[in-house]
């Protein structure tokens, strides 16, 4: 057995939370790479919302779920996830994904900010099916990173306990700012 590093325990803990027919969100698309894991999951009667604000972003993304033929239940949309209530409206949401900091890829200037970062989660929240999971991968080794990593640590630390599990997973003995995965799973009367 090996400890898994924060993204493979993400893929652990979405897999264990996502089932086909779901709704899920992709809060930050990237190469793509969440969004197909997170399709190939819902399968063709669920569906994947991703969030990216760089064109390039999105075309890598769209390029993958096509290149996979996921695309059939996948939106991709060019917009920031601060704005994920107009998409999803009273949907129930059982996973949401956002991988924090900058696209390594891409343009290292745009980085996610905890204001937008948290106005999703907190929407998110409220369309979270009992059981569901809101996971956070923070990177925070750029200008900027400490202070996303702070507010959302905060922000995740505060969240009743009666609602809401809520798990740090971190290697504590690594250099470099290893990434720190938050996992926000809504409770049910028995969890
Ligand atoms: C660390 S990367 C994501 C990597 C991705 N999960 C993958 O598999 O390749 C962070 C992404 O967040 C995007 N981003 C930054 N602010 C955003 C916002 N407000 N809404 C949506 N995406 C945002 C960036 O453009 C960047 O592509």
């Amino acid at each position: 057995m090996k400890l898994q590093s924060a993204l493979n325990f993400s893929h652990t803990l979405l897999k264990k939370a996502v089932n086909p027919g779901d709704n899920v969100i992709d809060g930050t698309a990237g190469l793509g790479h969440d969004t197909l894991f997170l399709a190939q999951l819902v399968g063709q009667k669920g569906k994947v919302f991703s969030f990216d604000i760089q064109q390039s972003a999105i075309d890598a993304t769209n390029h993958r779920i096509n290149e996979n033929e996921v695309q059939h239940q996948c939106e991709v949309i060019h917009d920031g996830h601060e704005n994920v209530k107009r998409y999803i409206n009273d949907q129930p949401i059982s996973a949401a994904i956002f991988n924090l900091g900058y696209l390594p890829t891409g343009n290292k200037t745009i980085i996610t900010k905890p204001a937008t970062t948290l106005k999703a989660v907190s929407a998110i929240l409220n369309n979270l099916t009992p059981n569901g999971i809101i996971i956070l991968v923070l990177y925070y080794g750029h200008p900027g990173g400490k202070e996303e990593k702070n507010q959302v640590l905060d922000f995740a630390g505060n969240l009743d306990q009666h609602q809401y599990n809520v798990l740090k997973y971190q290697f504590i003995n690594q250099i470099n700012d290893p990434p720190i995965l938050i996992a926000i799973q809504k409770r049910t009367k028995s969890s």
